[in-house]
Order: structure tokens, then sequence, then C-alpha cells
């Protein structure tokens, strides 16, 4: 078996706009099934998630996914790593929904009635069949954060990553989606302020300036993160 499987290998990485340092000099090695990653405004938290895959590219150092470089592999990484953004109008594209999850399974050249029956199993799977045929930008804000994710289950990622999925959900909404996290096999990477959701996660990062300052146990890094906030830098 290739030693690099289910893995994401971080090495030496910085990522610079212009003069200023969003990252600075990371090492990590993450394998675990439940990533939490949180810190203050501005930390480098969405800079991390979009690095592993592939929206940023380091400017040092390397990114790996399962051993390949997210710099020379954008297209496998793509699909290998999911990515949930924060506000799903910036994910939607088509105006029906049926045809925003059909997109990607369309570029990657599935037929019409293969694209059909996995729509099909998946709206099915998540109870929202009756949603098939409606308007996408007329969907409720869960319902739109739930059709972004199912647009990128279709395409079966083996990572996921969720930069602050819950931030514009009310309490029930927000429930939803975290009943859907929790069921997913994929490897997910979590980028939140709601430090109530990691707690059973295998492992949190917390970033502070740039730097990876803790990478711990969801209750240690949280504690650390609280030390900052009091006691800074
Ligand atoms: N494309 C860019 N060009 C210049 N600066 C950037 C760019 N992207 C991010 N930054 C800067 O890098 C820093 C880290 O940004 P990032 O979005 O990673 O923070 P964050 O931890 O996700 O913050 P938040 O909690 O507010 O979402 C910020 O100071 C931001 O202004
Ligand atoms: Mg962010």
């Amino acid at each position: 078996m290739n030693k690099y499987y289910d893995m994401i290998t971080i090495e030496n990485v910085s990522v610079a706009f212009e003069d200023f340092y969003a990252l600075k000099n990371i090492n990590l090695t993450l394998d675990e099934k439940r990533i939490g990653i949180i810190g203050s405004n501005g930390s480098g938290k969405s800079t991390f998630a979009r690095l592993i895959n592939g929206l940023q590219l380091p400017s040092e150092g390397k990114v790996e996914i399962d051993g390949l470089a997210t710099c020379k592999n954008g297209k496998a990484i793509r699909r290998k790593v999911g990515f949930i953004f924060q506000n799903p109008d910036h994910q939607i594209i088509f105006p029906i929904v049926e045809e925003d999850i059909a997109f990607g399974l369309k570029n990657i050249g599935y037929n019409k009635a293969e694209i059909h029956q996995k729509i099909d199993s998946l709206l099915a799977a998540y109870g929202v069949t009756h949603l098939r045929y409606k308007k996408s930008h007329l969907l409720s804000g869960g319902e739109k954060q739930l059709l972004a994710i199912l647009s990128v289950l279709v395409m079966e990622p083996t990572y996921i990553v969720f930069d602050e999925p819950s931030t514009f959900l009310d309490l029930k909404n927000k429930r939803k989606i975290l009943q859907v996290m929790e069921k997913l096999n994929q490897t997910i990477i979590v980028v939140t302020h709601d430090l109530d959701l990691l707690t059973h996660f295998d492992r949190v990062l917390l970033f502070e300036q740039g730097s990876l300052v803790a990478n711990d146990i969801p209750s240690a890094a949280i504690k650390a993160y609280q030390k900052l906030i009091y006691d800074p830098l």
C-alpha cells in the first residue's frame, strides 16, 4: 500500500501576499478523520483551508494530499478534496437544483442516465427529493448550504473542507448541517468559530498571526485559544 494513503502532509509551508505572510512555516501531518481549525479573525484559517484543495498554492514549501503535490496535480486534488464555502451563494452556479448537482458529474464525463441515477439516490438519501426542480436562488439558507454540500458529495471526494459552514444558519438548520457532517464517511476539515462543534473531533489546529500555535485534542487546543485571547502573544 502507498505509504501516503489517507494523509495530508504540509512541509515548511508559507503563504505570502506580497510582503505579508498569511501563513508562516507550517509543518504538519494529518491522518485523522475529523480535524478542526480555530483562531482569531485574520489568523490564516481560510488560507490554510484553501491550501488543502489547491485553491491556494504555497509560496514556499509543499502540500501533499495522499502523496500528490497540490502544485502539480491541481485537477486530481480538486477531485479528491471538496470545498464548502462559508456562503453557499458563492458556490451555487446553476438556476435549478438538479443542474447544480449535475454540473461536476457532466464535467468528468458521466452520461445523462448515470447522472440522473446518482442525483436520485443522493437526494433520497438526504430526504430532499422535493428540492430537485426548485430554483436554487429561492432556497432557504439551510437548503442552499445543503445543496452546496450535495454538489460536492456527488463527486465522491475523499476529503471535504468546510470553511465556516454554519455562519449564516439558524439553530435548526445549523443542527441539520452538523448532522449531515457527522454522518460523512470522508475525512472532514472544518474551520469554525463554533467551538462546541469540535468536542468529538480527533484533532484541532489553532492558528494565530499565521503561525500554527497548537495542534492537539479539542479540549487542549480550545484551552490554548482561550489563553491566547486573555494572555496574547
Ligand atoms: N488574496 C489575499 N491577498 C492579500 N491578503 C490576503 C489574501 N487572502 C488573505 N489575506 C490576508 O491574510 C490574512 C489571513 O486571512 P484568512 O482569510 O486566512 O484569515 P481567517 O483566519 O480565515 O479569518 P476569518 O476568521 O476572519 O475568516 C488576513 O490578514 C488577510 O487579510
Ligand atoms: Mg476565514
